[in-house]
């Protein structure tokens, strides 16, 4: 019963793709266990482009069966609208399963998102702008809306009532917007409805079956362990939960059952939004790994603020998420560069953190302290093997690996899917 996670380990966008293309036809079902449309992989099949942000990459795999969570909040028009440029392109879509149990994002939810973002001003979070935290909060506050409200119609008449009661009070005294009206967001869902049921299941039963079956199950975390809302940079953090214990409970698989954990991490950093970030750059450098690495956001379009690589955060992921693997993605972006520094500590107002510092505050403070490690100048995209890779290359990746908490397996050294470095079979034996 193989059942593997695959999480970021750093602030997202750390290109997960490398690691599922790897695993590709091998993989049975891929599974999304959190977040909802602010996530955005691009996957490069042949000469085309696909752009996802709901829907599990899985679907572009023949053969795969694409399962959306119970902790996935789902926002319906989007689905499809993913689903219909999916299928014109000719992709069969029709093996995706959808939780009956995860949660929906209705209009209500993307126009608070937006309106407390801007209410916030300075001490904004800098979200998707996607109704993805109002449509948490509402789970967690127990007035969300589920999928299986769909087919209800009373039902879902009256939570759309009940949550619209104290949400238009809130738009329109507060934030000065129109109220919303409830008509219309029913409508607007129930015109789906049909469509989807087809697609609706027990995905956690389904999954058991899988697992039971010997089947190969992917589960695939949406943002990163440093946006997660626990374990994250909180408050700038999104609110599912990116690690790998969310794939159980986003799914309803035990956590038993889980074999292997996967954390993709960019040889060097990036974040979008606002919060925290010790080793970003602020002069050319930044502006090299901007450029070299095309770091700019899938869903938002913004340029995401680049780093040196962080060891503590490495090693923090490693310990969060359990992580057996790491896959090093972008290597090649970091070709050119004299000298590459490496955070291996931080220093606050004096004092040595071996280890991410548990406050805040201190971690606001934090100053990277850096080893420096020579660089290399030969293209590297060509390197099928370790040995490949120039002596410079090969030392960086061995030295970050000593102080990132587990083993590097993969190497990704250029867009392209077969553009990678294996030392370790993801799926072999450990
Ligand atoms: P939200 O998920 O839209 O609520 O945004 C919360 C924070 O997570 C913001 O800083 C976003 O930029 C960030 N975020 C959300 N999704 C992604 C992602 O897929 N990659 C990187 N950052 C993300």
């Amino acid at each position: 019963m193989p059942a593997i996670v695959i999480i970021g380990a750093q602030w997202g966008d750390e290109g997960k793709g490398k690691a599922t293309d790897l695993l590709g036809s091998r993989i049975d079902y891929v599974v999304k266990f959190n977040g909802g449309n602010n996530a955005g992989h691009t996957v490069v099949i042949g000469n085309q482009k696909y752009a996802l942000h709901l829907l599990p990459s899985g679907i572009l795999t023949p053969g795969v069966t694409p399962v959306i969570g119970n902790g996935v909040v789902v926002d319906i028009e989007v689905l499809f609208d993913e689903l219909d440029a999916l299928i014109a392109r000719g992709v069969d879509v029709s093996k995706l399963r959808v939780s009956a149990n995860a949660h929906l994002i209705t209009h209500y939810h993307r126009t608070l998102d937006k309106v407390t973002e801007r209410f916030l001003g300075s001490r904004s979070i800098g979200t998707t702008g996607r109704g993805i935290g109002p449509a948490y909060a509402d789970k967690i506050n127990r007035v969300g809306l589920r999928v299986q409200d769909l087919f209800d119609e009373n039902i879902l008449r009256q939570k759309v009532e009940a949550a619209l009661d104290q949400k238009n009070h809130l738009l329109v005294k507060i934030y000065n917007r129109r109220a919303i009206s409830a008509d219309e967001v029913v409508e607007t869902l129930l015109s789906y409805a049909e469509r989807l049921r087809p697609m609706v299941a027990d995905t956690a039963l389904e999954l058991h079956h899988a697992l039971e079956a010997g089947k190969n199950v992917l589960f695939e975390a949406g943002q990163a362990t440093m946006l997660d809302v626990d374990h994250g940079t909180y408050p700038f953090v999104t609110s599912s939960s990116a690690t790998a214990g969310g794939a159980s409970t986003g799914s309803g698989i035990g956590p038993g059952q889980i074999s292997r954990v996967v954390g993709i991490v960019k040889a060097y950093t990036t974040r979008v939004g606002a919060g925290p970030f010790p080793t970003e750059l602020f002069d050319a450098s930044g502006e090299f790994l901007r450029s070299q690495g095309f770091e700019f956001g899938t869903t938002t379009g913004r340029p995401r603020r680049c780093g040196w690589y962080d060891a503590p955060i490495a090693r923090y992921s490693a310990r969060i998420n359990g992580v057996t693997d790491f896959v090093l993605t972008k290597l090649d972006v970091l070709t050119g560069l004299e000298t590459i520094p490496v955070c291996v500590a931080y220093e606050v107002d004096g004092v040595r953190f071996d280890e991410m510092p548990v406050s805040q505050s201190d971690f606001h403070h934090a100053k990277p302290i850096y080893e420096e490690f020579p660089g290399w100048s030969d293209d590297i995209t060509g390197a099928r093997s370790f040995d490949d890779l120039p002596v410079a290359a090969q030392n960086y990746v061995l030295a970050i690996e000593k102080i990132s908490g587990s083993r590097i397996s993969v190497i990704g050294v250029g867009p392209g899917r077969d553009e990678v470095v294996v030392r370790h079979d993801l799926l072999g034996d450990w």
